[in-house]
């Protein structure tokens, strides 16, 4: 796994991750002090949320997990595990109320160009094909399916199957 490489920087200093036209914004390590915050805006985000045991989870585990903030305040924030020279995308989140506005793609950018400067060949995620905005800012930003892993999520009573996609992050 590669190590987070740095906290509040702002995305123009990390070089090549802004995208043409995007606010600036602040990123910085996610830390437990954040989890409650977190929780809330996961909670209203998704309709089946993580919860707070997986995202300390994640920190322990020492994956990159980054907020998001610009003069609004929190603009969103992800969880990236490393596998070798793969990233995988494990949680990307805009606040409901400032969804639909390109935040989502340029975080998504931002994390693009991170993980292509620590060196990574892919950038990996997983998605249900119901969750329409996150699959089509994915297929967007150039990510191509590569496989389905069947009921791979709680869907109600039933599983949904979740799509596997990747794409190189280098190259915008
Ligand atoms: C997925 C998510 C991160 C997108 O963030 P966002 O800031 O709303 O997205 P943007 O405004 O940057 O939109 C970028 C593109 O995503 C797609 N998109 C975003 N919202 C959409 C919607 N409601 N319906 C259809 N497409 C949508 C579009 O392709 C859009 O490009 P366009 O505006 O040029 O059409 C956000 O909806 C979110 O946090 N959802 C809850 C958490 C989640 O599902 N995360 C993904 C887990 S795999």
């Amino acid at each position: 796994m590669k190590t987070p490489v740095d906290t509040g920087v702002d995305q123009a200093s990390r070089g090549g991750a802004q995208a043409q036209g995007a606010g600036r914004f602040r990123v910085r390590a996610m830390n437990g002090d954040d989890l409650d915050l977190v929780m809330a805006i996961e909670e209203r985000a998704y309709p089946y949320p993580w919860s707070r045991g997986n995202f300390a989870d994640s920190l322990a585990a020492g994956y990159d997990a980054w907020i998001f903030a610009d003069e609004r305040g929190w603009i969103g924030y992800a969880v990236v595990m490393w596998v070798v020279d793969e990233a995988h995308l494990l949680n990307l989140c805009v606040p409901v109320e400032l969804q639909r506005r390109g935040l989502g793609r340029q975080l998504l950018d931002w994390l693009m160009a991170d993980v292509a400067a620590r060196g990574a060949s892919s950038l990996m995620l997983e998605v249900r094909p119901s969750n329409l905005p996150a699959w089509a800012l994915y297929r967007n930003r150039g990510f191509k399916t590569i496989g389905v892993r069947k009921a791979y999520y709680p869907a109600g009573a039933l599983r949904e199957d979740a799509l596997v996609m990747a794409r190189s992050p280098g190259n915008g």
